[in-house]
This record gives C-alpha cells, structure tokens and sequence, in this order.
C-alpha cells in the first residue's frame, strides 16, 4: 500500500510502542495496535499483560470482561483466559479446548512506554529493544496524537527534514533549511539524516525559549529505526556559546486500518526544573506536532478519495524518505519469506 509497493502493509515481528506506561493499570484497556485489537492489564504484582483483544467465542472484546485473580474473563459468554493465554473455563462445559486460547504477546515495560511485539511470541527478541534514555537528557513533556492517516505518511514526514522550513514556519522551522545539504548514513534497519545551519535566524519557537533572537548555528538531525520509533536531536549556539540541546523520541505504531498511533517524548539537557521552560517546550511542541498531524491527515484524505493510487514526483530531498521507505519494505519481505 502507498507509499510502499504491492500490498505491503509493517514488519510485525519487531518492537512497537503500545502505550505510556501509566495507562497500563489494573482495569483492562482496549487498544488497536497492526490492526488487530489488544487488551492490556496490570496483574496484583504490576506485570503488564497484553492478550488478544477478541474473544475466539463470539468475538466480544475482552476489554469490556473483567480481572479475575489475575485472570481475563469475557464479559458475554464468562471464557476465563490466563495472562498466558491459556483459556482455562468455559462456563458451560467441564473443560477447555485448546481452541479457546488466545495470543499473549511479548511486553516491555521501560517506565515510559510499554513496548508490545506484535508477531510471533516465539521471536521475540529483547537484543532488539529500543533504547530511547540519553545520558544527561530528562524527557521534558509527552504528546499523544491519533492520526486518521496510514502510519507511513508520519514516517515519510520525518524522513524528510526539509519540511521544517515550510510546515513549520514561524514555529521549529528555520529559514534556509530546506537548501542546506544534508549528510546522511544507513544500516540494515536505521537511516540517519543531519543538517547544520550556520548563522541563521533563531526560529521563533525556539527565540521564545532562549530569550534570544540572533542568529545561531544550528545542528539537527533525525535517526529512523525502522519499523517503529525516529529519534531526533536539535542543537543551537550563538555567538556566546551552546543555547541548548534536545531530543525527541517519535514512537509511530499502526492502529486500526488507516489509523496510526504517534507517541511523542521530548527531553532537554538544560535547566531541567525550569517549569516555564517546560511549559514552553509543551505548547511548541504540540503546535509541531498539529500541524504534522494536519499535514497527514490532509495527504490521507487526498490519496484515499483519488480514482487510482497516485505516483510520487521524486526529487533530491527525496533521498532519505526512499531510503527508509526501502528498508521498510525489505524488512516487511524478509518477514513473509520466514527469515
Ligand atoms: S464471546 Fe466471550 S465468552 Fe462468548
Ligand atoms: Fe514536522
């Protein structure tokens, strides 16, 4: 599916961003997740637990059952599932077939995010987990945005930098970033790109965050780890020395069927109980964050309601968008071929 060939859709064997960590309590939440519906919990010791979130009876949600001693039972027919998956009563017969279990998938609770590996149990790897802490960075402010878009529209929107300059103006954006040539490095599932700018103008977000408005050496850049998270960095100095440094965590997880879930954390490594600082990291950010958003949504709508699937025009820009979307699909093609 566009932009991706064929009828290519995501990895599934990977690590995706599930949720923030505290919304993950003891009373059963439904989240839609590749596609498919997915029920979380805590157990009494603080587990995280995620089940398939369809009962195989009658297809209930087991989002609206309860937690029994631990134990997920479907609020219709009363199926009583183990957090293994393991359904272990049907209410209206002394045993229960194997038929009735259901998928429990791999979870990783980091503190921030949990991670849930949505393919098969069996492969799920842990050497494989992101690592988004930075030594010296506390994550500032957190965003969450449900985009009514494909979930490859966000990821060609951070594959392509140069959009700051135009998405963006007169918040994050810089004039003159567009033209400044970026560098860019790869490997079997990352793509780096990086900008510098010199001596350019403070964009206005950040002129409100510094107190400053000369001009400024800019470095920012942007790592994709293919399929689900981009990290990005955004450093500034002017004449008198570094103004700050920031990170932003970008977790894009496909939900239902042309929904995406895009999870946001952003930290600095400066003035760290500065609230007002904070405060305006926070509005910045969720301004950034609604125009991508509208952006998305906007391409979505337009690709959706053509007659044919419409062809990109390809430019020099592009180079780093076609590399992600390349190692996107070899991972996707790597998965159906069993390797
Ligand atoms: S639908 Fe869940 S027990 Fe019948
Ligand atoms: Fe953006």
């Amino acid at each position: 599916m566009y932009p991706l060939s064929e009828n290519l859709f995501a990895p599934l064997n990977s690590w995706y961003v599930a949720a923030w960590s505290d919304e993950i309590t003891a009373a059963p939440m439904e989240r839609w997740l590749l596609e498919q519906p997915v029920v979380f919990y805590r157990r009494s010791n603080g587990t995280a637990t995620a089940l398939d979130g369809r009962c195989p009876h009658r297809h209930f949600p087991l989002a609206k059952g309860r937690v029994v001693e631990d134990n997920l039972q479907c609020g219709y027919h009363g199926l009583v599932f183990a957090p293994d998956g393991r359904c272990l009563r049907v209410p209206s017969q002394p045993f229960a077939p194997a038929a009735c279990n259901i998928v429990a998938h791999p979870v990783v609770d980091d503190g921030t995010w949990v991670w849930i590996w949505p393919g098969d149990p069996a492969r799920a790897d842990l050497t494989l987990l992101p690592h988004t802490a930075v030594e010296g960075f506390r994550t500032a402010v957190r965003a969450y945005r449900r985009v009514c878009g494909r979930y490859m529209l966000l990821h060609d929107n951070l594959l392509d930098l140069s959009h700051l300059e135009y998405l963006h103006a007169g918040g994050i954006g810089s004039a003159g970033a567009a033209e400044v040539l970026e560098h860019r490095t790869q490997g079997e599932d990352w793509v780096k790109s990086e900008r510098e700018q010199v001596d350019a103008p403070c964009p206005p977000h950040f002129q409100a965050l510094f107190g400053y408005s000369g001009p400024v050496t800019r470095r920012f850049g942007m790592t994709c780890h293919v399929p689900a998270l981009h990290v990005g960095y955004d450093e500034f100095a002017g004449p008198a020395g570094p103004l700050g440094r920031f990170r932003v965590c970008h977790a894009i997880t496909p939900g239902r069927k042309g929904e995406t879930h895009y999870f946001v954390a952003a930290s600095r490594d400066f003035a760290l109980d500065d609230k007002a600082l904070t405060q305006g990291m926070n509005s910045a950010l969720g301004k950034t964050l609604d125009e991508d958003v509208a952006a998305t949504e906007a391409i979505e709508q337009m690709i959706t309601s053509l007659r044919e699937e419409p062809r990109d025009v390809l430019v020099r820009g592009d180079a780093t968008c076609v590399t992600g979307r390349r190692l996107f699909e070899s991972m996707i093609r790597r998965e159906l071929q069993g390797r």
